[in-house]
């Protein structure tokens, strides 16, 4: 078994992004700048945009988080993009998802300018991606192929299964993994909540992306010995024996499927640190205007 080991590989990359931060804030005479929105308190986002504004600063970055309370109207938010969108000094916006049950997540994301949208989660941005096309790619699954390119992990021709659809991971991988590049050429199944037999489909795979959201869902009963097992659970719960006070666990029990695998992510330092470098480089390039001209 061998590690991807996000903690090395991201570490790596954001040297790059810092370097080419420098030398865009040399020419413009201003740093790239990602805006990030936090509506409500929910704990796991919080922690996760303290880390992506942390990682702005890290590598040169401005960043700003708005935070509103959870009583904030669509309407009002909605505003509030448009205004972020006409601001040239903004190169990025991210809205933080989940949102409360009152606001609907389709309209916020078709709201934001896709040029601005390093999330890569405008329609937009998302037919350019299915399409082989410059875009923004979501964060999470760029992360992914960033790593599994590092790695030089074979993926053309190779059997991979995506377990759970979601807009964030699951869906874009699929299309991805799919992609005539490389990484990319494999042959895609993607799995969700009902699919029938998911333990026979998940044993026929030489690549495996768990993006369910269940602590040690992937066991290794559904694991065909070498496959690639990359983990993107970020599975939240209390503890008394960490210094936050939380501990995380994977979609995949490690422990057991770890023998079988040729190689696999840990969680933590695995995926979840891949997803920074993902929208750092996305944020980067809108700064640039390499994707969609200034
Ligand atoms: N919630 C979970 N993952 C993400 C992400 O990548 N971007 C945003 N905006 N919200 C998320």
């Amino acid at each position: 078994m061998n590690l991807l080991d996000g903690k090395l590989v991201s570490a790596k990359i954001k040297e790059d992004i810092a370097r080419d931060a420098a030398a865009f804030t040399a020419e413009a005479g201003r740093r790239p700048h990602l805006v990030a929105i936090l509506v409500g308190n929910d704990g796991g986002s919080e922690t996760y945009v303290a880390s992506k504004m942390r990682n702005c600063e890290l590598v040169g970055f401005e960043s700003t988080n708005i935070r509103y309370d959870v009583t904030i109207t669509e309407a009002e938010l909605i505003a509030k993009i448009q205004e972020i969108n006409a601001d040239a000094a903004i190169d990025g916006l991210i809205v933080q998802l989940p949102l409360p049950k009152h606001i609907d997540p389709d309209k916020v994301t078709e709201a934001i300018d896709y040029r601005k949208d390093v999330d890569g989660f405008h329609p937009i941005n998302l037919g350019r991606m299915q399409r082989n096309l410059p875009c923004f790619i979501p964060a999470t699954p760029y992360g992914i192929m960033l790593m599994l390119a590092h790695y030089n992990i074979e993926t053309a021709g190779k059997h991979a299964v995506v377990v759970g659809r979601s807009n964030i991971v699951g869906s874009p991988m699929s299309i991805l993994l799919a992609r005539n590049s490389n990484p990319g050429n494999c042959t895609v199944t993607l799995t969700h909540s009902r699919t029938a037999n998911l333990k026979e489909e998940i044993l026929r795979a030489d690549i495996v992306v768990a993006a369910i959201g269940k602590k040690n869902f992937v066991t290794a009963d559904m694991i065909k010995e070498g496959a690639v097992i990359i983990d993107v659970g970020i599975n939240r719960e209390t503890s008394e024996t960490t210094k936050s006070g939380f501990k995380l666990y994977g979609d995949v029990d490690f422990d057991a499927v770890a023998p079988k695998a040729s190689w696999i992510t840990p969680v933590p330092g695995g995926v979840g640190l891949m997803t920074i470098v993902g929208l750092l480089k996305n944020t980067l390039e809108a700064a640039r205007g390499t994707i969609y001209a200034k």
